[in-house]
């Protein structure tokens, strides 16, 4: 295999992780490996191993082309830009754009679980991009749905350990969350594997928890009680704009506890050892080697 493989957004948590099991994991040579960011800098340690680093913004779709050039097989890593409506989704039909001028031959694309009619409010960047993929003429896709990461947990859990309070509208609906590190290491075999055609792959955990699962299972690690106490979505809202969060920001967290107790996000699915040949990391295992983070450390 000598493909050129081009990891966009780099230097972004998943991005340096899909590197790393590229050049650990699957032991690909660093002159096969481009990665794009908008700070070329942040990936100096990668380029001093070898890897092609290049500037890529989204924004600034006429030198996409030139940034994708020469490239095989490309994981297009969807952005963070969930402040400006209608702004992610420009963004990536731009890279969709750039990577068929270029010649790519494969996409590889991080999307979410069931972005069909789904309440996640951002959902519509993701079913877009899948849209602008079927509707190109790349001569194949892949799409990774990527389940929730385990890590988002550390957003809401230090402030909750804190107070013992882990307000949730979620109503015992299930999370089949992940590691993030899994998702990288699935879209890292996808990107330097040789699969050809139109694949659509949802990764998911090995389980879906309810939050009063998790809370019983962070209790239990932890010796700290945490109790979920059940609200609504828009008591869910205003209790984050209370702690400073924007609006805009608030509605799009709460709407995953909507999705959850709507049944959108408990469906566990074998796609990661499809992929991989492995299992991903069990909630409690990630857990043992997390808990620093999940009390507001690292
Ligand atoms: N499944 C989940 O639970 C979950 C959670 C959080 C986020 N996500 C999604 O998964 C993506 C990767 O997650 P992460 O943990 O690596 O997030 P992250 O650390 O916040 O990284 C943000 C990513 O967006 C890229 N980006 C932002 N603006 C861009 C632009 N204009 N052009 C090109 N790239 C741009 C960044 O690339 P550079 O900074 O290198 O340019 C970086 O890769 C996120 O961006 C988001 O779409 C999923």
């Amino acid at each position: 295999m000598s493909d050129t493989l081009l990891v966009t957004g780099a230097s972004g948590h998943l991005g340096r992780r899909v590197l790393d099991h590229l050049l650990g994991t699957l032991a690909v040579p660093a002159a096969r490996i481009v990665a794009t960011t908008r700070k070329p800098a942040a990936l100096a340690d990668y380029a001093a191993k070898g890897v092609t680093v290049r500037a890529a913004d989204f924004e600034n779709a006429a030198a996409l082309e030139q940034a994708f050039a020469g490239v095989d097989r490309l994981l297009l890593i969807s952005t963070d830009t969930l402040d400006r409506p209608g702004a992610r989704l420009a963004q990536h039909k731009a890279a969709v754009a750039a990577a068929e001028t270029a010649g790519v031959r494969h996409v590889v694309y991080t999307s979410m679980p069931r972005p069909e009619n789904s309440p996640i409010l951002f959902a519509p960047d993701h079913l877009g991009t899948e849209a602008a993929l079927a509707a190109s003429r790349l001569p194949g896709f892949t799409v990774l749905r990527n389940h929730w990461y385990f890590e988002n947990l550390a957003h809401a859990l230090p402030a909750a350990l804190a107070s013992g309070h882990w307000y949730s509208a979620a109503a015992g609906g299930g999370y089949a969350d992940i590691a993030r590190d899994d998702l990288a290491r699935a879209a890292a075999t996808v990107l330097a594997g040789s699969e050809t055609g139109r694949h659509t792959y949802t990764l998911s955990g090995t389980e879906a928890l309810t939050r009063d699962e998790i809370a019983a299972k962070v209790t239990a690690a932890l010796g700290k009680p945490l109790a979920v106490v059940p609200v609504t979505v828009d008591a869910l809202i205003q209790g984050m704009v209370v702690h400073g969060v924007p609006e805009p920001i608030a509605r799009v967290f709460a709407s995953f506890d909507a999705a959850a107790a709507a049944g959108r996000f408990a469906h566990v699915t074998d796609d990661y050892f499809k992929i991989t040949g492995r299992r991903p990391q069990s909630f409690d295992a990630w857990l043992a080697a997390n808990e620093a983070m999940l009390t507001g450390g690292h």
